[in-house]
């Protein structure tokens, strides 16, 4: 029997204020990929961002895609991306037609910045650092490399949303940068993305791209200079997004705090478990609390152990080089370690102290026993495509 009261991974932390501004969008009207609050929040997170243009898109994969496409990246162009993440930054390249050369990654998720430059050939047009689980990428290295090289940077800020680099916010640290506010974000509006950039002419392509490249005026409205796609996001979306935008320093102090709760009290298990650090000189945002277990083969047995006590948890991603859709041969060890042994807790941003203990108290339980560590056949499916 499945319990009742699930302490669910991640859920959105909605306040009276968004129901307000949604409310009013609806009331005025204001609904529609053009109306009122699609300009405040585009404002609004520009100013909170510290860059010049922001433009919403209606997902993290939509503003990958379309900054991408408006960098003028096509077929025969290589971009360099960190296997360990999420499926939407390789699916981008592809939709270019491009190609993604997968890099290792630093035992905290980052890409391994030392593996770069070893990956860029005469084809390479960009690099996507990919601020894990919020924690910013070692951007200053990212920065020389790709000066060296002509590169672009985009980031992806999907998970890291009010994270600091040596003082700087995150999505202003590269030539543009993307975002998403999809329901597990810090910021959410349900579904939806955000390109952040301090170039005039690359936010006006991301614009124009985002909606039917209109390109004539009065009579002449219906005049396409370009083929593009509509990917706006909705004023109804946008309100709720606005809202959240205005709790964003609430949202972040939120989940450093279950971060800090979470290690400080887990800390007895330093024998079996590696707890999520904080760089010198970074401000993670905690998007999700990640651990690792030390020993292989006792992942898969944790989650289902939390499952059992209505906790919902969550695999780390497998890596892209191992996915059927982005297969590639090469090495990349501790990409593979952590897919195989990480997991994330519960971090909603509202998370309760009483949810937290029973999270706590149930992983304890769980190395308390004692429990078959051989290997799983989830590891070893993945494992087995690879070979
Ligand atoms: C690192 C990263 N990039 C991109 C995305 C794609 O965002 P979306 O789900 O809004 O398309 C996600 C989403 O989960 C993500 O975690």
């Amino acid at each position: 029997m499945k319990p009742k009261n699930i302490i669910r991974v991640c859920e959105p932390d909605i306040t009276q204020r968004e129901i307000r501004y949604v409310m009013d969008a609806i009331k005025t009207g204001h609904i529609s990929g053009m109306a009122k609050y699609v300009g405040l929040f585009e404002k609004a997170f520009a100013k909170k961002t510290g860059v010049k243009y922001a433009i919403t898109v209606n997902s993290g994969a939509s503003a990958l895609f379309l900054a991408l496409w408006a960098l003028g990246i096509r077929k025969g162009d290589e971009v360099i991306v960190p296997t360990f993440t999420m499926a939407a930054c390789a699916n981008a390249v592809a939709q270019c037609g491009a190609k993604s050369v997968f890099v290792d990654c630093e035992p905290n998720g980052n890409i391994d910045v030392t593996q770069i430059e070893k990956k860029i050939t005469k084809r390479t047009k960009a690099i996507m650092p990919v601020h894990i689980y919020g924690h910013p990428c070692d951007m200053d290295e990212i920065k020389k490399i790709a000066r060296k090289h002509k590169l672009f940077i985009l980031e992806d800020a999907a998970e890291a949303q009010g994270a600091l680099y040596k003082g700087k916010k995150v999505g202003a640290l590269g030539d543009a940068a993307c975002f998403s506010f999809y329901a597990n974000k810090l910021v959410t509006t349900g579904e939806g993305g955000m390109v952040a950039t301090n170039d005039k002419k690359l936010a006006e392509e991301v614009s124009k791209f985002r909606d039917h490249y209109w390109s004539g005026k009065g009579k002449n409205r219906y005049y396409h200079k370009k083929v593009a796609w509509n990917m706006k996001l909705s004023s109804l979306l946008a309100a709720l997004g606005l809202a959240q935008l205005e709790r964003l320093e609430e949202l972040v102090n939120k989940r450093r705090a279950n971060a800090k709760y979470y290690t400080k009290n887990l800390s007895v298990l330093k024998d079996r478990l590696i707890f999520p650090a904080e760089k010198s000189r970074i401000r993670s945002v905690f998007w999700m609390y990640g651990i690792l277990l030390k020993k292989p083969g006792e992942r898969d047995k944790l989650i289902d152990f939390l499952a059992k006590k209505g906790i919902e948890s969550r695999a780390f991603f497998i890596p892209m080089h191992l996915q059927p859709s982005h297969r590639q041969n090469g090495l990349f060890p501790v990409s593979e370690y952590l897919g195989w042994n990480g997991l994330y807790l519960p971090s909603s941003s509202h998370l309760s102290k009483k949810d937290k203990d029973k999270v706590i108290a149930a992983v304890k339980e769980f190395f308390s026993k004692q429990h078959d560590t051989k290997s799983t056949k989830s590891m070893r499916k993945p494992r087995k495509e690879n070979s």
